[in-house]
């Protein structure tokens, strides 16, 4: 079989059947309309992509202080539950499958996305440097988060727990768990942002314990091949970083072999920031290499692929399937363009975030 043709060979990660190894990366678009609730487009723009093998949805928050950004859509609720739904059915309909992607920011956030709620939460209350976007789409300096207490954890954990019910409700082929891009879970996980001393910091096995957690959690809705975890090992994005990742992440990985996970997903550091720019670091760490014969299950890799590229890492066997999150916002038939080696359409950044139609459903196919 030549490397081409592995690409477009079925692969199962877990019980989840994909007819490709082309996945459609999660992809923040701030489109969602009042209530968070995803836009009526939504149904449109993952319909369009149903040809992939996998598309996993964008990142969706579990709770209103899950959020960190205008316009994200949640999945707390019976009105976004039921848009849900009705995207899953859109894409079930053309033969797709999709996986929902389950999201706590903890401190990337403002206060203004969540007034009710007060200031952001996280592992330990350091701020990350740098500003966001708040309620009103300005930039603001990030706020020093509130450090979680366990009755904090517990009630976190409640709230995976109905997310990934609805998401079941919804009729999600698996869900994803973000534990990527320095956002809630990666902070517990990665020592810059975490420096507690309860069970929760410290050791590597303390600060894997609330992802850990949040599987076993989320395992008593979904069988645990019908959920995967994304990680982002030497990602910056979000002003994140551990002193030691090997010893990190290759024990979390092998906490994660006792699991029989659908899937775990690595972003390449090379893109670590490719949500706000296109820079390429070129010297960052191959984490496929690092880290893929480590995981006993299947494996995504994501991250600045290329056509080219995705097959090469297929064919070297470091990973079972290919992530592609920029190609995928301006080209809905990825697929079918690679096949017949057709030109790709570029993508415009401007209207990456937030908006209607433009840049979002109207990218055409061949
Ligand atoms: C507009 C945009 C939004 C993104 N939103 C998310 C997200 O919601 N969740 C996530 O895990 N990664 C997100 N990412 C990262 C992508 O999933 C992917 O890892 C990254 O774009 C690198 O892949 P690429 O080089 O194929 O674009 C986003 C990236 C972009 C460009």
């Amino acid at each position: 079989m030549t490397s081409k043709e592995v690409m477009f060979t079925p692969v199962n990660l877990g019980s989840i059947q994909l007819k490709n190894r082309l996945v459609m990366a999660p992809l923040t678009r701030m489109r969602a309309i009042d209530g968070e609730v995803p836009n009526p487009l939504t149904k449109t723009y993952y319909a369009q992509r149903a040809s992939a093998g996998l598309i996993i949805t964008e990142a969706t928050q579990i709770s209103p202080l899950g959020m960190g950004y205008p316009a994200t859509p949640g999945i707390y609720s019976a009105p976004q539950t039921a848009a849900w739904k009705e995207i899953v059915e859109a894409v079930h309909a053309k033969g797709g499958s999709i996986v929902a992607q389950l999201w706590h920011v903890g401190r990337i956030s403002h206060s203004s996305l969540h007034p009710e709620q007060g200031l952001p939460e996280a592992p330990s209350a350091i701020a990350a440097s740098g500003q966001t976007y708040g309620a009103d789409w300005q930039l603001h300096d990030y706020e020093t988060p509130r450090a979680m207490s366990t009755e904090d954890i517990a009630r976190l954990l409640k709230q995976f727990e109905f997310a990934a019910q609805n998401a079941k409700t919804a009729g999600f082929d698996g869900i994803e768990i973000h534990a990527a891009n320095g956002y809630l879970l990666d902070q517990f996980l990665q020592d810059g942002t975490n420096q507690r001393t309860d069970q929760y910091g410290g050791s590597i096995e303390n600060r894997i314990r609330l992802l850990d957690e949040v599987i076993e959690t989320v395992s008593t809705v979904f069988p645990s091949d019908q959920i995967g975890v994304r990680l982002s090992p030497y990602g910056t994005f979000n002003d994140i970083e551990d002193s030691d990742p090997i010893a990190l992440f290759t024990t979390l990985i092998n906490k994660l072999n006792g699991y029989k996970l659908a899937y775990v997903h690595m972003i390449e550091p090379r893109s670590t920031s490719s949500g706000g720019n296109d820079q390429v670091y070129e010297d960052a760490p191959i984490t496929s290499e690092l880290f893929r014969a480590a995981y006993q299950g299947k494996f995504i890799t994501a991250g600045g692929y290329d056509q080219a590229m995705g097959e090469q890492v297929l064919e070297e066997g470091l990973a079972d399937a290919v992530a592609y999150g920029r190609l995928y916002i301006s080209n809905p038939d990825l697929v079918e363009r690679f096949k017949k080696n057709a030109p790709l359409s570029p993508y415009n950044r401007a209207t990456f975030y937030g908006g209607n139609e433009a840049g979002y459903t109207d990218y055409p196919t061949l």
